[in-house]
């Protein structure tokens, strides 16, 4: 694991008790950065706080619902009055939002994915963006967007809508707070190994594989290296950008 920029800085990962959210708050925090792993589930937070600290990083886990503005907002606030400000935010917390044609698509599952994986990060880079313009040193996001962000699939017409809107809304908040010192990404993955295709049968996972031109799925710890690199002060030429890291799915 490479170290980063990051020393004393202070971060928040959202979806940071499972996969790619618990290996950024892994790398962050053995990199120097204060990190406050939250998730939905509470107990997924503190195991991986828990590792952290065992392994001598500083951190804090707190359970939110990023679907939930008020509440995202009470916690962005909490943390930022504790640690003394936010220089990093993570947005990463996601479900697949199930399967079904565009044109049989259930209504609640559209509402369901959408609140998660479009309104949770748009209502995290909001307050993300608060406290770094009250704390007054500028800051980085980084949102946790797909490979679907960039191309289609048949079966996933919410996860793939939602995450080509985040990389529309990374552009905006990237474009619209240059001014004030704050650059915002957006990553892609291609299809990685965690709890998030644990759904998927064993057999359509080898297809998936097929589908990356290295012939394998990605591991967590492989994004995450992405990810704590656009965090970090040695990616200040990178804002507004889109970021594959997809063992080549989107050059096929
Ligand atoms: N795994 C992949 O193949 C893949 C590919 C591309 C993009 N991504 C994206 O990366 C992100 C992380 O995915 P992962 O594979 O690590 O998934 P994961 O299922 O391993 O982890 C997601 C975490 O988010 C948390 N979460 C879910 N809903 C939440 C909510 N409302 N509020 C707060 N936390 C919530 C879960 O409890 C879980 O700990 C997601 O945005 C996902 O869409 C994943």
């Amino acid at each position: 694991m490479a170290r980063y920029e990051v020393e004393g800085k202070v971060a928040f990962v959202t979806g940071g008790g499972s996969g790619i959210g618990a290996a950024v708050s892994r790398v962050l925090a053995a990199s120097g950065a204060s990190v406050v792993v939250a998730d939905i589930s509470l107990g997924a937070a503190e195991m991986v706080a828990h590792d952290i600290e065992n392994a001598g990083g500083k951190v804090m886990a707190v359970q939110v619902d990023v679907a939930d503005p008020d509440a995202v907002d009470r916690v962005v606030q909490g943390i930022a009055g504790i640690l003394g400000g936010l220089d990093i935010g993570i947005n990463n917390a996601g479900v697949t939002g199930g399967g079904g044609l565009a044109g049989d698509y259930d209504t609640a599952a559209w509402r369901h994915v959408m609140s998660i994986n479009l309104d949770g990060v748009f209502y995290c880079q909001r307050a993300e963006i608060q406290a770094m313009l009250a704390a007054g040193r500028g800051g980085a996001i980084v949102n946790l967007a797909s490979v679907l962000g960039a191309v289609g699939a048949g079966r996933s017409p919410g996860y793939v809508a939602g995450k080509h809107a985040v990389v529309g809304l990374t552009k905006s908040a990237a474009i619209g707070h240059a001014v004030d010192g704050i650059r915002v990404n957006s990553v892609g993955p291609g299809y990685i190994d965690t709890a998030l295709l644990s759904a998927i049968p064993p057999e359509r996972m080898a297809e998936l594989a097929k589908l990356h031109p290295l012939g394998r799925l990605g591991r967590a710890e492989e994004v995450a290296e992405l990810v704590a690199w656009l965090a970090s002060d040695a990616a200040s030429f990178a804002t507004g950008a889109y970021y594959p890291i997809d063992g080549g799915y989107l050059a096929v």
